[in-house]
């Protein structure tokens, strides 16, 4: 694969193929961005929020002009965006009417043990019969024994307690060995939590607070979502092992499940909830002709202070949210936010268009959260974990952590509540890393201090080729079984996780 420097210098298309779509792609910037719709509890009584939610079979108009069956939340994609309130519990009944099983995950949410989507503890749906053994599209379920598996039949309550501060959260599909097809199909959403120190700041909000869901897809002529597994007249076909190997990407930039979209803004300040819902992808983000980004917040909160930057770099999982202020160009300006990873179309994202000048009251204050660096903390234990393409006996190769493919029974480290560790992270190629439940602090990348982009509050770290990334994460919360995973998805399909278990 080569040094590290040529394949950082690769950059991220060149280290995998591109699926390429059969169907004929729209024009850029022609569709309006698409707000996902906020899901409305079915009863608020006693202090909690209830949700249900039908994963099931629908058609959508993705690609203009042509139908799409998608697997979604509601049936929708993206899924409805909850939105949560710190300190409330929020329960969502998940009622599983797909054709089959899966398991829903709060991403970034501190959530008890059996709610937080483990890849074995599935929802089937109705007639599915369960066998523990038919699990496993690239390793064939032979790391998962049949007791590890927890079988809820059709539908499943998932206990949010929301003991965390405002964020940009998701929820996707984390079935084992189907994650990456799974949410290809549309299982994805938003999950936002607010709080009231984040509401007491004059931060633009209402529909002046969106957030973008960034993820790439690739489509069939009759425009059906083109992925290797799902299709068989991709298999054996040059490129396509190699693309699932890398992680599949596609040849459609799609925002809020939109193709390359046109949003109108007045000339006011936005605030946008970026995220890489991509299985593979990554994201170098910036405007063009150009201007500041100015970041507020990271995955797992609001930033101490805000930072103007001109790009920010954006792995598989990775949130940043941003304040757009475009009261600084002139009524009928285009601008268009761009991904300077991507090549040809893909380096297009979508376009904002300048409507009118508007009264603005919102600003963004100096000061945003109160964002204790754990650098002081005392730190209970360091570990490392080794993210890495290991060699089989007979030639064939799987992606590891620390040697090992995940097996539900093996834990690898066993953090006490509310301790904090250093968590040392190294690895051969792209890796995006998230831990379940622990929040952490990024506080050096090959020694050196981290990107701006990445100072707070995180759940997922781009780890890349060659890299040492070093954390220090805050086991809080519950006890129970965990896991910390690569993010890109066919990476954890091929068994790229490990557990921890915090006593
Ligand atoms: Cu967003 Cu374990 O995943
Ligand atoms: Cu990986």
């Amino acid at each position: 694969t080569g040094s590290a420097a040529t394949l950082r210098a690769a950059g991220q298309e060149s280290s995998g193929r591109i699926l390429r779509s059969g169907a004929a792609l729209p024009k850029s910037f022609r569709v309006p961005l698409p707000v996902p719709q906020v899901a409305r509890p079915v009863s608020t009584a006693g202090g909690v929020d209830r949700y249900e939610i039908v994963q099931r079979v629908a058609e959508a108009e993705i690609l203009p002009g042509l139908r799409t069956q998608v697997w979604g939340y509601d049936g929708r994609f993206p899924g409805p965006t909850i939105a949560g309130r710190s300190g409330r519990n929020a329960l969502v009944t998940i009622r599983n009417e797909l054709p089959v099983p899966t398991s829903t995950h709060l991403h970034g949410g501190v959530t008890p043990p059996d709610s937080d989507g483990y890849p074995t503890d599935i929802v089937v749906p109705k007639g599915w019969r369960h066998a523990p053994a038919d699990s496993g599209m690239s390793h064939g379920g032979m790391h998962v024994a049949a007791d590890a598996w927890s079988v809820s039949d059709q539908a499943k309550e998932y206990v949010y307690p929301l003991i965390q501060q405002a964020a940009t959260l998701w929820y996707h599909d984390h079935r084992m060995d189907f994650s990456g097809p799974q949410v290809w199909r549309g299982l994805a959403g938003f999950f936002l939590v607010r709080d009231d120190e984040e509401l007491t700041l004059p931060l633009p909000d209402g529909e002046r607070d969106i957030p973008l869901m960034l993820c790439d897809r690739a489509f069939e002529e009759n425009g059906s979502l083109r992925y290797p597994s799902l299709d068989p007249s991709l298999k054996g076909r040059p490129g396509v092992e190699e693309s699932y190997m890398n992680g599949v990407m596609g040849d459609v930039m799609l925002v809020n499940g939109a193709p390359w979209p046109e949003l109108e803004v007045t000339a006011t300040r936005y605030r946008f909830r970026l995220l890489n819902a991509s299985n593979a992808r990554r994201y170098r983000l910036r405007l063009e002709p150009g201007g500041p980004l100015t970041q507020i917040g990271t995955d797992a909160g609001l930033m101490a202070r805000p930072q103007e930057l001109d790009a920010i770099t954006l792995a598989p999982a990775e949130r940043a949210e941003v304040v757009i202020d475009f009261s600084r160009w002139k009524p009928g300006t285009a601008i268009r936010l761009v991904n300077t990873l991507g090549k040809g179309r893909m380096r297009e994202v979508m376009r904002f268009r300048v409507t009118r000048k508007v009264r603005d009251e919102s600003h963004v204050p100096a000061r945003l959260a109160d964002v204790q660096p754990l650098t002081g903390a005392r730190v209970a234990a360091t570990r490392t974990f080794d993210f890495r393409l290991t060699w089989n006996s007979d030639g064939s190769s799987i992606w590891t952590v620390n040697g090992r493919p995940f097996a539900p029974d093996r834990s690898l480290a066993a953090p006490r509540l509310g301790t904090v560790e250093r968590w040392r992270f190294t690895s051969d190629f792209y890796h995006p890393v998230h831990l379940h439940l622990a929040h952490f602090q990024v506080v050096a990348r090959d020694g050196q201090p981290p990107g701006a982009h990445e100072r707070g509050w995180k759940d997922t770290v781009d780890v890349r080729p060659y890299e040492t990334v070093d954390v220090l994460a805050r086991f809080q919360g519950y006890r129970g079984h965990y896991m910390l995973h690569c993010h890109n998805l066919e990476h954890e399909d091929m068994a790229m996780m490990a557990n921890f278990h915090i006593t």
